[in-house]
């Protein structure tokens, strides 16, 4: 293998290239290899100027992720940036691919930057939980104004080249060949007599900034920030850009950095940035399983669920049916689906003729036999097994050979679908999350005979449609749901006993979730709960389990649907509601539940979270989740559990396993063995004193 970075030079011009695939990371070779290349250019009188260039598909993408969380090795980033920034002779990076954030730091150490058209240039280190800790946070605002370089850093959100031209951040556009224009640029500049530009030698250019500035600013991102860490340290590092001597807001970067770094939000982002590159890879389904084609895609059932897994394929340009049993239905839901295109073109984020497209896309069908020539079926009525095999059937007669045929289902059993066909090799479950095309998690259940060139089919076509896919095996609700039930069971229970809903769900948000437990169900539908507690046959031997959710079904409470569930909806906001309080304290009395006036946000947070993971340690020994980070991406992608978390196997993690096994032993003595009897797997690695992870990791 060659070096990793390389130096060569042609005529004046000499040529830095790095060669460290997939993404060209700054590793520490790579890091070694810059310092040793930059200083043989400074030693070679013939070289007038430098490129810096990337073999393979990008350009750095950034820092080695892998190597965070561990001791740092010299040299580290910015004392390399400082040394070529030092230079006395022009350096010129050329971008292709992405420029992310260590590798955009390494290109603002240049003196000049010129880029494909295609390229992109960002600083994402916000998204694992990080700020640009290479010298970034004093450079962007540098060169493109504290502004503009706090929206990039804060949002993480990468620039098309040609915006970033725009802005400052990249001195010219190459057309054609990089090395070709690079080498044109770079000559362009020795003729112009160039002097190297060193962005630490300037100051940031406040003219547009005043003392509410920063207190704005924050206000303006307090939404979408809220809970993160890293936001705040990247405005505190602009601040110390616009405030003090470089060197000194250099300082003060690192030691915002370091906290970073040090802050378990960080390490849950790090887990999550691996564990969406893992989750698409299963043992024994080889990367390279041949595919089978999808061209044209169909969906049985044309109500909300139906419709917007509809629209994800027309968003791919895919070709997609929708199948009903009558035309009103048919027109109604072809209405919804135009409405939802709608509302995203008044907001301003899809064009006129985009939405056009779309719907060119969307055709309708009364009949299966307007759907036999689709290569993917995905059946997506209401949750009822019988309905289900009959459609199957139904779906045997007419699809297509080779055709996959998908159910939405969120909770039976895929074996018992797919036994309804002479093809059960073809058929896989495709559970996405309402709203469907919103959503971005989607589960993909293999059954006991679903072949793997459907499971890989079905992994690539979820990447298609922009979704996060985990492939999940066959039990009652799957992995998601089944770890949302004792969830939603532990805030009914606390419910009766007396502690009120909205108390509950401020607790659930302020440690981070979207959405409280009860606001999540009334979203849902309370009616859809009771369904699927009636469809459940093998669950415990509860009395208390949803008994509240039964009773507001009863009076025709069924959540935001009917502007009344568990709380009172004026608009979309929930209002408390006395209507359920009483219901908790007459099913209390009736079910001799104790009443608890001594309950701590801890407690809330800990039967919620800890009954979900409890269930997780089950699911792992089943086999039912691969691995323990699949059901971390199931629970930021499908539930709204915050990123910063990592999901509940890695919250776990994070707590320890042996605190979370005491706390689980503390709720057993008091309410039972029914539903805390702790998980064979979470006695076994707590007391061993190992985590989810590194089970998973050394299962393999
Ligand atoms: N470090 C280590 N590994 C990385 C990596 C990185 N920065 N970026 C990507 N990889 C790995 C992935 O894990 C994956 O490995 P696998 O094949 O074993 O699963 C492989 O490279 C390919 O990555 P993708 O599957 O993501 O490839 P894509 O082509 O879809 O995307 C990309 C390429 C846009 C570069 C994307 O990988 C990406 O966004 N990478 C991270 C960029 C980033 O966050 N950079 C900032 C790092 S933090 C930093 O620089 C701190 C500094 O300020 C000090």
């Amino acid at each position: 293998m060659g070096d990793v970075v390389s130096y060569s030079r042609e005529g004046e011009i000499a040529y830095i290239t790095v060669n460290n695939p997939p993404v060209n990371a700054l590793s520490l070779p790579v890091r070694q290899g810059l310092q040793q290349c930059f200083q043989q250019f400074a030693a070679d009188g013939e070289a007038k100027a430098a490129v810096l260039i990337c073999d393979g598909r990008t350009f750095i993408a950034g820092a080695d992720i892998t190597e965070f969380g561990k001791p740092p090795q010299d040299p580290w980033l910015p004392k390399v940036i400082h040394e070529m920034e030092a230079l006395d002779k022009i350096t010129i990076a050329a971008i292709h691919g992405t420029a992310l954030g260590g590798g955009l730091e390494t290109a603002m150490g240049c003196h000049y930057r010129c880029a494909v058209a295609s390229a992109q240039v960002g600083l994402p280190e916000v998204t694992l939980g990080l700020l640009p800790g290479a010298t970034g946070t004093q450079r962007l605002p540098r060169l493109i104004g504290p502004k503009a370089a706090l929206d990039a850093m804060v949002s993480g959100r990468p620039m098309p080249a040609k915006k970033a031209c725009e802005a400052g951040a990249i001195d010219k556009i190459v057309d054609g060949d990089l090395k070709a224009g690079a080498t044109a640029f770079a000559k362009e500049l020795l003729a112009q007599g160039a002097k190297p530009r060193r962005l630490s030698e300037e100051v940031v250019d406040t003219s547009g900034i005043d003392e509410h500035f920063f207190a704005e600013y924050r206000n303006s991102v307090a939404k979408s920030a809220r809970g993160f860490f890293a936001p705040e340290q990247i405005i505190k590092c602009v601040e110390a850009a616009v405030s003090m001597p470089y060197a000194d807001a250099v300082k003060r970067e690192n030691e915002l950095f370091m906290e970073c770094m040090m802050s378990p939000h960080s390490a849950a982002q790090r887990h999550l940035f691996f564990a969406e590159r893992a989750c698409s890879k299963i043992p024994d389904v080889p990367a390279d399983t041949p595919l089978r084609e999808i061209k044209k895609v169909a969906v049985i059932g044309g109500g909300t669920m139906g419709g917007g897994i509809a629209m994800n394929f027309a968003n791919a340009g895919i070709p997609v049916v929708l199948k009903e049993i009558n035309p009103e239905a048919l027109d109604r839901g072809l209405d919804i689906i135009r409405g939802n295109y709608d509302a995203t073109v008044k907001k301003g984020r899809m064009s006129p003729e985009a939405m056009d497209q779309c719907m060119g896309l969307i055709s309708g069908a009364l009949d299966y036999a307007g759907i036999g020539d689709c290569d993917l079926i995905i059946e997506a009525v209401f949750e009822n097994m019988a309905l289900k095999k009959e459609i199957f059937g139904e779906l045997d007669k007419v699809a297509k050979k080779g055709a996959i045929l998908a159910s939405n289902t969120s909770t039976l059993n895929i074996d018992e679908i797919a036994a309804s066909t002479s093809r059960p090799e073809d058929v896989i479950g495709w559970h996405f999350f309402a709203p469907a095309n919103v959503m971005t998690l989607l589960e993909l259940v293999r059954g006991a005979k679903t072949a793997k060139d459907v499971i890989a089919t079905s992994l690539a076509m979820s990447k298609k449609i922009r979704k996060t896919a985990i492939l999940v095996g066959v039990c009652f609700g799957f992995v998601g749901n089944r770890m949302f039930f004792p969830y939603q069971r532990e805030a009914g229970l606390m419910m009766l006993e007396g502690v009120p809903a909205e108390r509950i769900d401020k607790v659930a948000y302020d440690w981070g979730w979207a959405m409280g437990p009860n606001g999540v169900a009334d979203l849902s539908g309370l009616d859809v709960l009771v369904k699927v507690k009636n469809e459940w046959t093998e669950r415990p031997d509860d009395p208390t389990l949803w008994v509240i959710i039964e009773k507001l079904v009863e009076q025709g409470r069924l959540g935001q649907k009917t502007k009344a569930g568990i709380f009172t909806y004026s608009g979309r906001a929930p209002v408390p509601a006395p209507e359920t309080a009483a219901i908790a304290k007459a099913e209390a009395e009736r079910l001799g539940v104790a009443q608890r006036t001594d309950m701590s946000d801890e407690e809330i947070i800990e039967r919620l979270m800890y009954s979900m993971i409890n269930e997780g340690a089950l699911i792992l020994d089943e086999g039912i989740a691969i691995r323990s980070s699949d059901i971390d991406v199931c629970f930021v992608h499908g539930y709204g559990m915050p990123r910063y978390r990592g999901g509940p196997m890695q919250y776990a993690d994070s707590v320890g396993l042996d605190k979370v096994l005491a706390a689980i032993e503390k709720y057993r003595a008091r309410y039972g063995d029914t539903n805390w009897t702790p998980a064979p797997l979470l006695v076994k690695l707590a007391k061993a004193g190992k985590t989810f992870a590194e089970w998973s990791a050394a299962k393999g």
